[in-house]
């Protein structure tokens, strides 16, 4: 019935525009939105700031297992909390991006953050963007999508989103986006994939509002069914 909450996960590669349309969408539907990628880059930005080697899994995991990670609603959308610490805009510099998917491959932040995650989708309503949101995270969501474009397009929009903040050409970019992937896709544990069950969304070309309205109406035919 129309007065159910469902919770969304919207999985896909880097820069195929997830955060903005599940931002978007939750605001459709009046729903949470969840940057999972934040709670990543939070933990990256700590262990780094605290002078760690991130190629050490338990240190990095002990330290991880000690941070207070918030997401709050900005003004200006999705404030990340660390210990009350706003670092918001400092998680997405260009080194958290080299360094992220090294962070987000070890077992012991992963098993600590999903736990966070579910926690925050327990009481439905969530829309939730990141890597393994439907195939682990939250697998009885009720509506998936896999959100990807060209990696040239993405790159694209990374670019006009950061570009000259992040001091890189387009075509380094495009290198960076592609080795992100290969790292997200390639690791041992809950790899980024489609899920059996996710819709397949290619918005190359598409706008965004135009993808957000496809995922809107699919929301809503899940909620008429629910
Ligand atoms: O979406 P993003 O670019 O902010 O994500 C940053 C990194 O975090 C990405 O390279 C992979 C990792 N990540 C992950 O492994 N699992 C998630 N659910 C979300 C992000």
């Amino acid at each position: 019935g129309m007065d159910e909450r469902i919770n969304i996960a919207i999985d896909g590669p880097a820069g195929a525009g997830k955060s903005t349309v599940a931002r978007s969408v939750a605001e459709a539907l009046g729903y949470i939105y969840i940057d999972t990628g934040a709670m990543y880059r939070a933990v990256t930005w700590s262990a780094r700031e605290a002078g760690l080697d991130i190629e050490n899994d338990e240190a990095v995991t002990a330290h991880a297992r000690k941070l207070d990670i918030r997401l709050a609603p900005g003004p200006d959308g999705q404030v990340v909390l660390l210990g009350g610490e706003d670092v918001t805009s400092r998680i997405r510099s260009r080194d958290i991006n080299l360094h992220v998917s090294r962070v987000a491959a070890i077992d012991g932040v992963r098993i600590r953050l999903v736990e966070m995650q579910r926690a925050l989708a327990s009481a439905k309503g969530v829309v939730m963007d990141g890597r393994d949101i439907g195939s682990h995270v939250l697998p009885d969501a009720e509506l998936k999508v896999y959100l990807t474009a060209s990696v040239q397009e993405r790159a694209r929009r990374r670019h006009l989103e950061a570009g000259d903040a992040l001091g890189i050409s387009l075509e380094q970019m495009e290198r960076e986006i592609e080795e992100r992937d290969r790292k997200d896709m390639g690791r041992a544990v809950s790899p980024l994939l489609q899920a059996d069950d996710a819709v397949l969304l290619d918005s190359t070309g598409i706008p965004a509002d135009e993808v957000v309205s496809r995922i809107r109406e699919m929301a809503l035919e899940k909620l008429a069914e629910a």
